[in-house]
């Protein structure tokens, strides 16, 4: 049987005092498309964090892929990030002064592509996200759903199996907010699981999944019916 594409076992998270998860299971399993929620400060980019290998657990085990993160160097870490997970950053992560087409192409620097066939690649996926027009511009002369815009098309650039995205249209208006969401069922129908991060109860609401997020605990998991996992 394949492995749970994400497995979260009795997972905290403490900074210093401050307790952002306390004690979370969730499984997701390959091809789901999966809402999070919850209040401001609630834990969801941490969680969203910790599924992406981006940061280790205080207590508890993650799992990607069957993998235990806390049994990976870091450069095993960074190799089966590399190849398994795209992720967008609530703040965009865009290196200033970086033209938006190399921030793009510069997500695949470690497949060990040439560099004119990432720029092809970049191009391509930076158009489909309606910026053709804003190749060569750098972050400080992008709007910021244009930015939200560039940091989407470098995490699903490689075609990583698993996409995390915090608050993908946190920035936008509604009609770019709803292209992205279709650009998100679009790969999610092609067999990309996707995790979203959103305040938005409609995009929630349309998902085949909920997961709410409160005081550093899963409150609600529409899933996980009473009573057992969902089935595959
Ligand atoms: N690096 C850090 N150092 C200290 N505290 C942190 C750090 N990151 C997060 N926290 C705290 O952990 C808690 C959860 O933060 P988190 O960013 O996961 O919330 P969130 O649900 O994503 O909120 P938002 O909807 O505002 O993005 C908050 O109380 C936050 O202040
Ligand atoms: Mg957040």
């Amino acid at each position: 049987m394949t492995p749970p594409v994400v497995e979260l076992s009795g997972v905290s998270k403490t900074y210093g005092g401050v307790t952002a998860l306390a004690g979370v299971d969730l499984v997701v399993r390959r091809g789901e498309l999966l809402a999070v929620v919850g209040p401001s400060g609630s834990g969801k980019s941490t969680l969203l964090n910790l599924m992406g290998t981006l940061s280790r657990p205080s207590c508890g085990t993650v799992r990607i892929d069957g993998h235990a993160v806390q049994e990976l160097s870091d450069r095993e870490l960074s190799a089966l990030r590399a190849s398994t997970i795209g992720f967008v950053f609530q703040s965009f992560h865009l290196a200033p002064g970086v033209p938006a087409i190399d921030a793009v192409a510069d997500g695949l620097l470690y497949g060990g592509r040439p560099r004119g066939e990432r720029r092809r690649l970049a191009e391509r996926a930076l158009r489909r996200m309606g910026l053709g027009h804003r190749l060569h511009n750098a972050p400080h002369q992008l709007s910021g759903g244009e930015k939200q815009r560039v940091a989407i098309a470098r995490a699903v650039l490689g075609d990583p199996p698993l996409l995390l995205a915090d608050e993908p249209t946190g920035a936008l208006d509604s009609r770019s907010g709803a292209a992205v969401m279709d650009l998100l069922h679009e790969l999610h129908r092609a067999g990309t699981t996707v995790v979203v991060i959103t305040h938005d109860r409609d995009i929630a609401a349309s998902l085949p999944r909920e997961v709410r997020i409160r005081d550093g605990r899963v409150e609600r998991d529409s899933g996980v019916p009473v009573g057992g996992a969902v089935g595959g």
